[in-house]
């Protein structure tokens, strides 16, 4: 066999590993064996790569790797399970970067002054300061930064800059245009994901996951390389299909999202006189002991707290002794990212069967006696349907205000993530259990033990 043939059939079967490995994590209860494929089909593709490479690469190569491998694996193990949405922003933005690098190295070199080197550069360019810009945003550096006077004017005048520049760079004008098109790319991205926030962040996540992908695919073109251009299409067709999931449970489009700065990050609502009830985790105890049945719904909080072990003993104890119904209520965008709260909930050995996603069990919380908010407020906020100020509107909501009694488990009535007062605080069936989710929930269980 020749090499570029064995070369190719290595590179077709890492690309069904990751066909595969993309399959696995559809479902929580696969997804440590899709983990594992990825793994095999990304050592797979590097191996085969780096084993035949002309000899002379080898010492770059490899050390590109180590410096890699070391940062990757430092930073995966230090980093904290509420971090995760950033490291993912930050490696995202990498990714992209790396690929508008090579889309001007190809370009400097003339190997290739073709269309796939500049989508390489500017798609890769847009998901590396969007993916900035995005990064900031979730580490809360830049959540207070909304939309400017005249942004759609800049917005649209740096978008007409961005088209005739890559008219100028396809027309052969080479490396100064490509340079020129790089820097507005990278003003381009930072100036839409700006003014993205409140509830329409995952959305803009997954589009510049899914432009990292796609501009993987362009310099996979360019260079020639079969499993740069499946794994980058694999990536980019992924995260198209999850923004196009995520748009779809927001009620949002593109268009709203990407152009008009989205449901822009809200003020909190200051709330003056209005009061909430605030109750202890021995009233909540009794409350939910004599409860036929009762649905949980964790939110970001939770996840903070790492209180998921503490509200699956609460669940097991609720049915185990008192009979009483437990289920899980899921928001697509609870968290900070997708299937953040199924993940905690895995871990945490909560069985799959009690877990139910929005569509599933909104219409539930009507015979429900009691939900037990943990850590959770926006993806409950009744604002998202009747204020058209609230930057949640539009998002369907969890109907936890219509159960008799609700509890929402926080440390304060301050808001969540869109910055959007939620009024269910002040809500008569509504009790506030002031505290850290995980302590609070643990009281809640020490009650009903002892009860
Ligand atoms: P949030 O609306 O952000 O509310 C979380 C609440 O948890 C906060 O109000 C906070 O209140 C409370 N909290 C924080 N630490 C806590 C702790 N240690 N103990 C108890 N409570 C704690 O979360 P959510 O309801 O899950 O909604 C998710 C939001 O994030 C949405 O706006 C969504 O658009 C956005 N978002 C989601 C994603 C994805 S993909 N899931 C990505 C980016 C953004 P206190 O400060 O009063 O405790």
């Amino acid at each position: 066999m020749m090499q570029g043939e064995e070369l190719f059939l290595l590179y077709l079967a890492a690309g069904c590993l990751f066909i595969l490995a993309i399959r696995g994590l559809a479902s929580p209860q696969t997804a440590r064996s899709g983990n594992v494929l990825g793994i095999i089909g990304m050592a797979l593709s590097v191996g085969a790569t780096v084993w035949f490479l002309p000899l002379f690469h080898y010492g770059a190569v490899l050390a590109a790797i180590c410096a890699g491998g070391i940062v990757g694996t430092i930073s995966a193990l230090k980093v904290k399970m509420t971090a995760l949405p950033q490291m993912i922003a930050a490696f995202n933005g990498l990714g992209g970067l790396a690929s508008a690098l090579i889309g001007l190295a190809e370009i400097l070199q003339a190997t290739s002054y073709g269309f796939e080197a500049s989508v390489g550069l500017v798609v890769g360019g847009l998901a590396f300061s969007g993916s900035l810009v995005a990064f900031a945003k979730l580490q809360g550096g830049l959540s207070s930064f909304g939309q400017f006077r005249y942004q759609n004017v800049f917005n649209g005048l740096i978008t007409l800059a961005l088209i005739g520049l890559w008219a100028v760079f396809l027309n052969g004008e080479g490396l100064a245009a490509a340079v020129w098109l790089l820097l507005v790319t990278l003003i381009w991205g930072a100036a839409v994901t700006l003014p993205v926030g409140g509830a329409d962040m995952p959305i803009v996540i997954a589009i510049l996951n899914a432009c990292s992908g796609w501009a993987a695919a362009g310099i996979g073109f360019s260079l020639a390389n079969t499993v740069l251009i499946m794994t980058g299409a694999i990536v980019g067709a992924s995260g198209t299909i999850l923004a196009l999931i995520m748009t779809k449970a927001m009620n949002r489009s593109f268009r709203e999202v990407l152009f008009k700065g989205g449901h822009a990050a809200g003020q909190s609502v200051i709330t003056g006189q209005k009061s909430a009830k605030a109750g202890d985790p021995r009233d909540a105890a009794f409350i939910l002991e004599n409860a036929a049945k009762v649905i949980i719904v964790p939110g970001f909080g939770m996840a903070a707290a790492q209180a998921q072990y503490a509200v699956q003993a609460m669940a097991a104890i609720l049915r185990d002794k008192y009979g009483v119904e437990v289920k899980f209520a899921i928001h697509p965008v609870a968290g900070r990212m997708p299937g953040h709260m199924n993940v905690l909930l895995a871990e945490a050995d909560v069985s799959y069967d009690d877990v139910f996603e929005l569509e599933d069990i909104n219409r539930e919380f009507a015979t429900a006696d009691a939900a037990y908010v943990i850590g959770a407020n926006d993806i409950t906020n009744p604002a998202a349907k009747t204020d058209k100020s609230s930057p949640l509107y539009g998002m369907p909501v969890l109907d936890v205000k219509k159960a008799k009694t609700v509890f929402f488990v926080k440390r304060s009535l301050n808001p969540g993530y869109s910055g959007a007062d939620n009024p269910l605080f002040y809500a008569d069936n509504t009790i506030m259990l002031y505290g850290d989710a995980k302590v609070v929930t643990e009281e809640v269980v020490q009650a009903l033990e002892q009860s």
